[in-house]
């Protein structure tokens, strides 16, 4: 899960999809990046972890990291956010086997329409249930289409 700043949308998605795929008895490994190196180490802003908390969601334990080139050698596949991020991770992309592994987190509700998660850091607060909400209904949908090995 790729965000700008890894501390508001992909932290959130990182945590939802771990819960909901441990819930189901899923294996697999999810972990979140930002493109910008800004907010590295830091916890998820305390406004994303104090909504999460509403839900019962704890994200205390994460802290923030940058994308990196290894993370296409790792991980089989790579969500991003919105277009900025899509831009700057394909930057980093070195042939088409990367290429391959990027989409836009969204095309897994909607596919081909590039829907963006919208960035709640500069707005007035009311963006960051908005965004717990799309992002718990994609992850679910991630451990289903998985679980049925539909997942794209
Ligand atoms: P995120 O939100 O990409 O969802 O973590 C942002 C966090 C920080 C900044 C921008 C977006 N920033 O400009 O510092």
């Amino acid at each position: 899960m790729v965000c700008l700043g890894n501390i508001c949308r992909s932290p959130l998605a990182e945590e939802l999809l771990r819960k909901k795929a441990n819930e189901s008895g899923l294996k697999i490994e999810v972990d979140s990046a930002g493109t910008e190196s800004y907010h590295v180490g830091e916890q998820p802003d305390l406004r994303t972890r104090d909504n999460a908390k509403t839900h019962g969601i704890d994200l205390s334990h994460i802290r923030a990291r940058q994308f990196s080139t290894r993370d296409f050698d790792y991980f089989d596949k790579i969500y991003v956010a919105d277009s900025n991020v899509m831009r700057e991770v394909m930057a980093l992309a070195r042939d088409h086997r990367d290429i391959a592994k990027v989409d836009y987190l969204l095309n897994v509700l909607d596919s081909g329409l590039n829907r963006v998660v919208p960035d709640p850091y500069y707005g007035n607060g009311g963006g960051f249930e908005q965004v717990f909400r799309i992002l718990d209904e994609v992850c679910g949908r991630i451990v289903e289409l998985i679980q049925n090995n539909r997942l794209k």
